[in-house]
């Protein structure tokens, strides 16, 4: 209920507001952005490959409804990639980069979405790396699987982004447990009606476990992003079928840190998620939403400091 809640709060402007100009936010966010500058989104990344996890980068931004905007948002990949190359973190695809189609374009068109990306994944091409394509909500997994097969006919590294949520997944992953295909799976981080998506948790973890059953079983690379300990733990057991290298797990940044250093030291991938930037409000609301305490820790930092 809290979470419903949290993320329809996500798209509410005014509550945004209310948010961004609170007076300890920033000191709150930073436990997820660890900044919003280039130079802070290298520092960070820098940190974590040379503690021996990967890393994927996220240029803060979604939902945007104007062409400026989108454009701005490629130049700062293709920036961003650059800086990732000069600085060696592209190196074995150390560090890649993450990007929502909605913030380049796709609400409003397409063909602008497809248009930016390629120009994102060329870039990463060069910098020796590779791009996967946040999964937004449902109204968009269409469009964003055809994009996605579009990118893949050039740039046949690019990420796809399955949600064990959504109904459609288990039959998702079989399409793309193909070679060679990067699939990062998750649970889902938005609010999803029950015509398309389960509501509860169980019944996502289920979901979750089926799915990861069919990437772990067949020829591609699955990414396997969650906290969840349990869910881990049955990643782990499927992966001893499988080569350390064709597979690795993924969480958020300032999540879970010690867990991402324990699995490293074991030999696993461990792929940290990066976001850095200003547009952090829909990024910070669905952390929030994902757990009580984080709402509860937000509460006690503005009381204390009002
Ligand atoms: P769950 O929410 O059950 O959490 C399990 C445990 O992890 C919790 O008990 C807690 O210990 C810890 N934890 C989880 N979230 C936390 C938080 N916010 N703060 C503190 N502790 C927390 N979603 C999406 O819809 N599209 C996408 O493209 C992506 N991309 C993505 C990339 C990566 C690398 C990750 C890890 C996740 C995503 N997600 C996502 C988000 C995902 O869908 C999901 O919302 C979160 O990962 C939380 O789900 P868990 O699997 O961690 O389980």
């Amino acid at each position: 209920m809290l979470r419903q809640v949290i993320l329809a709060a996500s798209r509410s402007g005014a509550l945004r507001r209310v948010v961004e100009h609170a007076p300890v936010t920033k000191q709150v966010v930073n436990r997820f952005v660890p900044g919003a500058s280039l130079d802070d989104a290298v520092h960070a990344t820098t940190e974590l490959v040379t503690s021996g996890r990967a890393v994927t980068i996220d240029y803060l931004g979604e939902d945007t409804l104007d062409a400026t905007q989108a454009q701005a948002t490629a130049d700062a990949y293709v920036a961003l990639l650059g800086r990732l190359a000069d600085a060696g973190l592209t190196r074995q695809g150390r560090a890649e980069v993450s990007v929502k189609l909605s913030a380049v374009g796709q609400a409003f068109d397409e063909a602008m979405a497809l248009d930016h990306a390629t120009r994102i994944c060329q870039a990463a091409a060069d910098a020796g790396t590779t791009v996967t394509l946040d999964m937004e909500d449902h109204t968009t997994t269409d469009s964003t699987l055809d994009i996605l097969g579009k990118l893949r006919q050039d740039f046949p590294g690019t990420g796809a982004v399955l949600q064990s949520y959504l109904h459609r997944t288990e039959a998702d992953c079989r399409d793309l447990a193909t070679e060679g295909s990067r699939v990062r799976l998750c649970k889902g981080a938005y609010k999803e009606p029950a015509s398309v998506a389960f509501q509860g948790a169980k019944d996502v973890d289920r979901s979750y476990v089926r799915c990861m059953k069919v990437l772990m079983a067949g020829p591609g690379y699955p990414m396997l992003a969650t906290h969840d300990p349990r869910l881990v733990a049955i990643g782990l057991d499927l992966a001893k079928e499988r080569a350390k290298g064709t597979y690795e797990f993924q969480m958020l940044y300032g999540i879970r840190p010690t867990e991402q250093e324990r699995l490293a030291a074991e030999g696993e991938t461990v792929r940290v998620y990066l976001p850095y930037g200003d547009e952090w409000y829909g990024y910070f609301m669905r952390r929030l939403a994902e757990r009580p305490a984080n709402v509860t820790f937000f509460l006690r930092s503005l009381a204390s400091k009002s």
